[in-house]
């Protein structure tokens, strides 16, 4: 188990927004970015174990980087046996990467004439998996743990400070937007800078 994977990621995210993303190509810096997270989520051995802990029932959003100039943070989140989120919007580019278990996201569109939210694709995502949810193209989706029987986790990477800004969740019936903030669950982030063994194991 180490968190080298995850300090590596954080600064080659830190690089990518620097340049595609500082030049606003949002699908330059989502092609690189999902290249990036699918390498991450591919190895299930690097998530700290507080950032790992499956809550009885919802879901934990747990920070466990935001960018300095909060132009991406990245985000655990941690499934109970079958949760299910409101269908909601991002107001940002995202990219979910699975890392354990599995989740499942339905993707709703409104109804031309009556507003309504109608559902559309539904995207299986498994370890190693990587979803891209780019605003423009429309991101309104609701998310489920695809395991009744145990948790699952997944990696999300969005382009700014996804807890702080203001969303909304809908009501599919109508496509009434209800705005909100989520927040974050846990108090404290990792510490992905105490390099002291290697520098020990060194000397
Ligand atoms: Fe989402």
């Amino acid at each position: 188990m180490s968190i080298d994977r995850l300090r590596r990621f954080i600064g080659d995210m830190t690089s990518l927004v620097g340049g595609a993303w500082q030049d606003r190509d949002e699908a330059a810096t989502l092609e690189v970015g999902a290249k990036l997270l699918g390498e991450l989520v591919l190895h299930d051995d690097w998530l700290p174990e507080q950032a790992a802990k499956v809550p009885s029932h919802g879901y934990a959003q747990n920070l466990l980087w935001c960018d300095p100039f909060e132009r991406f943070c990245v985000v655990s989140f941690v499934w109970a046996p079958g949760a299910v989120t409101p269908v909601h919007d991002h107001q940002m580019w995202g990219m979910v990467g699975m890392l354990r278990g599995s989740e499942t996201s339905l993707a709703f569109k409104p109804d031309a004439e009556t507003g309504a939210l109608k559902a559309g694709t539904l995207t299986e995502l498994k370890p190693g998996d990587v979803e891209l949810l780019v605003p423009a193209d429309g991101d309104i989706h609701q998310v489920t743990n695809a395991l009744t029987d145990r948790g699952s986790i997944s990696i999300h990477v969005y382009g700014g400070n996804i807890g702080a800004v203001r969303r909304h969740t809908f009501d599919v019936k109508t496509g009434e937007p209800k705005l909100f903030v989520s927040g974050y669950t846990n108090k404290e982030q990792p510490n992905i800078w105490d390099r002291s063994a290697e520098t020990r194991a060194a000397s």
